[in-house]
């Protein structure tokens, strides 16, 4: 048996700003685990506004580069994404026949941004080149328009064209992408076998979607490469669009790339968040005889959320299901870390991380004077609220009263997060100390140092 890493090959455009063309593809690659290699067609100065300058690869160049890599490394799947001139994709054509590897086509005319990417004269040399090579093929609804020449306004004129593209014009498959159809969801037909499939997403207002051609295609062949068969290939590849769309990156000033990095960054911040909650609780567990004087009535509760660009909301944030309890001398965490598992102190996080994005821990404990001070002779920076200030109005709201007094707290301090707000209680409400810091083990530490100095004062 064979163990070695799917390779894959994309054949395509290099995009300067990164979020789309051979750059989209790579990362696209990498996140799905699969060896990534690149034949480039045109170099394209381009950013997230336009496209300044290209300057096509001679033919033989592309041709070259896809036989370098063929004859020693081997491709087990490949795309083409911007096949700019005819003798670009004459020469694609005729070297992807040599070696017939699965080929996913994205027949991209213009960018994001509006720039031409395909010249007039080979939109019919690509349908008559590239189309029959394709296994699967992935124009949005323009591509689609242009290839099949009928008027696409709704799912059953993409399952026409779908159908036409595989009927008439020679693809294993095609991928009618609903991008830019309208409606709140965003569906794709497939037409593959002789029978249709629609797979569909909730539409995402506002996304960044720069590259989201590139990645989709790049990301079907990624798992053609593992061996997938071609409906269960696009299947994995809308769930990873979809994602790497909802986790869109706010870089540059016009069309902001989606983010193929999500689909492992997320699930690895995740594993790497639980490894150190789990290590803050061993420093707190370890000095549980000086910790246990320092959780409230409510108890403790440690928390730690995913990096800002993936910490949305209270889901994005792990704590201790059913907190950190007093146990006879020492202290108890009553559950595993957990994703959504806080709600106030998470709360508090993703409040505190609006003014600092490197503070993405914190913990509550007691509030008493002495624990004040000796925040104070270990040098912290310390801020506070009354809850008696809060007004009537974020009172009544549900979750508002926490990221209210976080926020008041923060000003206070000038804008920046301070290393402990406390605030000192209301009718029916205990007062309480925050700590808060990068990571939960550096919260744990502070923490400990505290319950220390108190300790050794009783003495
Ligand atoms: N706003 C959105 N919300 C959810 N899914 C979307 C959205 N926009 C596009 N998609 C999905 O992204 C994939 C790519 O489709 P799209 O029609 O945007 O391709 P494209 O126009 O070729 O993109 P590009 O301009 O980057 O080449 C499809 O699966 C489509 O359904
Ligand atoms: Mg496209």
């Amino acid at each position: 048996m064979k163990h070695e890493v799917p390779k894959a090959l994309t054949i395509a455009g290099s995009d300067s700003g990164g979020g789309a063309g051979i750059e989209a593809d790579l990362k696209t690659f990498a996140a799905l685990g699969v060896y990534g290699m690149a034949a480039i067609t045109s170099v394209t100065a381009q950013n997230t506004l336009e496209v300044r300058a290209i300057h096509d690869i001679p033919a033989e160049i592309v041709a070259k580069q896809i036989e370098a890599v063929a004859d020693d490394i081997g491709v087990d799947a490949a795309k083409t994404g911007m096949l700019s001139n005819s003798s670009i994709i004459e020469a694609v054509a005729k070297t992807v026949r040599k070696y017939g590897f699965p080929l996913v086509v994205d027949p991209v005319m213009i960018a994001k941004s509006g720039a031409p990417l395909l010249r007039p004269e080979a939109m019919n040399t690509l349908i008559k080149y590239m189309i029959p090579l394709a296994t699967v093929i992935t124009p949005n609804k323009f591509e689609a328009e242009r290839i099949t020449g009928m008027k696409i306004t709704g799912i059953e004129d993409a399952r026409k064209a779908a159908k036409y593209i595989v009927e008439e014009l020679g693809a294993k498959a095609a991928v009618v992408k609903g991008g830019h159809l309208g409606g709140n969801q965003s569906i794709d037909v497939i037409y593959y076998n002789g029978s249709y499939r629609e797979l569909s997403a909730p539409r995402v207002e506002n996304a960044c979607t720069h590259g989201t051609g590139c990645s989709f295609s790049a990301a079907i062949a990624a798992e053609i490469a593992k061996g997938k068969d071609i409906l269960e290939a696009v299947k994995v590849a809308k769930e990873f669009i979809t994602k790497a769309i909802i986790y869109g990156l706010k870089v540059g000033h016009g069309h902001c790339p989606v983010n193929p990095s999500a689909w492992v960054d997320i699930p690895a911040e995740k594993f790497r968040i639980i490894e150190n909650l789990q290590e803050a609780l061993e420093i707190l567990v370890s000095n549980g005889k000086y910790v246990a004087h320092l959780i409230p009535e409510v108890q403790t509760n440690i928390v730690m959320a995913l990096p800002p660009h993936y910490a949305r909301s209270v889901n994005e944030v792990a704590g201790i299901p059913g907190r950190i309890v007093r146990y006879g001398e020492t202290i108890k965490p009553s559950g595993p870390p957990t994703f959504g598992a806080s709600k106030h102190m998470a709360r508090a996080v993703l409040t505190a991380m609006k003014y600092d994005p490197s503070i993405r821990a914190a913990a509550n404990i007691k509030f008493d004077e002495r624990i004040i001070e000796a925040a104070k002779k270990l040098g912290m920076t310390i801020s506070f609220y009354d809850r008696r200030l809060e007004p009537p109005e974020i009172k009544s709201k549900e979750g508002a009263s926490i990221p209210w007094g976080i926020e008041y707290a923060i000003s206070k301090a000038s804008g920046k997060v301070p290393d402990i707000i406390y605030h000192t209680g209301d009718w029916g409400k205990e007062p309480m100390i925050n700590v808060f810091g990068k990571t939960a083990t550096e919260v744990a530490n502070k923490i400990v140092a505290l319950a220390k100095i108190l300790h050794n004062e009783k003495l």
